[in-house]
């Protein structure tokens, strides 16, 4: 699988300092601890991404080079309560910056734990993206954490309640602690990149 092959490229703080904004770019982002970097590892087969990182330190728009023209970023997470509010107006501004203005975005995928989707942060995020047009995936993450049937209805809460959106919003299951969830994943990842 072509994702297997990524390696990391830059960290950024701002749009500024992001790579040239061309190709193809998928942004993963949620709430801090929902397990993006995870999800990340988990789907590139890698571990790239740091997945025990302190929230409140540094805190980076990660990019990770596929081949030439295509790259997966690590968003920082959001939502984090013991970090200064100072501090979470910044991240949210270099995070709104890019999520407005990068134009190689092609799509977001938004990490949410299963058992608290669709927070406030959550829907601001994605406003932002159909905003622009731009197709947002929904990893309910840590599916581990239910059994399967709570899982499957919660899947249907959150699929009945994007219905009442305006935007393109698809969701599913996630565990990258299980590994379920990659190949439904990966359809998404390669068709928005175009591989
Ligand atoms: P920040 O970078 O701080 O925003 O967090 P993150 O969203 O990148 O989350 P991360 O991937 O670091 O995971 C956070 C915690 O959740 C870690 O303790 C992970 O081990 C755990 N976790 C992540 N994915 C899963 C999963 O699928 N199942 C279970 N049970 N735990 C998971
Ligand atoms: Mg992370």
């Amino acid at each position: 699988k072509h994702y297997a092959a990524a390696s990391f490229l830059i960290s950024a703080q701002t749009l500024a300092q992001c790579p040239p904004d061309e190709g193809w770019e998928i942004a993963f982002a949620g709430r801090s601890n929902a397990g993006k970097s995870s999800a990340l590892n988990c789907l590139t087969s890698s571990r790239l991404a740091r997945t025990s990182k302190t929230p409140g330190r540094t805190q980076l728009i990660n990019f990770f080079q596929i081949d030439e023209q295509r790259r997966l970023v690590d968003l920082p997470g959001y939502g984090y309560a013991k970090v200064p509010e100072a501090m979470r107006r910044e991240w949210g501004r270099h995070l709104g910056d890019y999520v407005s203005q990068r134009q190689c975005l092609c799509g977001v995928v938004v990490m949410m734990d299963v058992r608290h989707p669709l927070t406030e942060f959550d829907h601001q995020l994605m406003e932002v993206a159909a905003s622009r047009n731009l197709p947002v995936h929904i990893l309910l993450t840590k599916s581990d954490k239910l059994k399967r049937g709570p899982a499957a209805q919660q899947l249907q809460t959150v699929r009945n309640e994007l219905k009442l959106l305006n935007g393109q919003f698809t969701v599913q299951l996630f565990s990258s602690l299980k590994q379920e969830g990659m190949a439904e994943a990966w359809r998404v990842l390669d068709d928005w990149l175009e591989l």
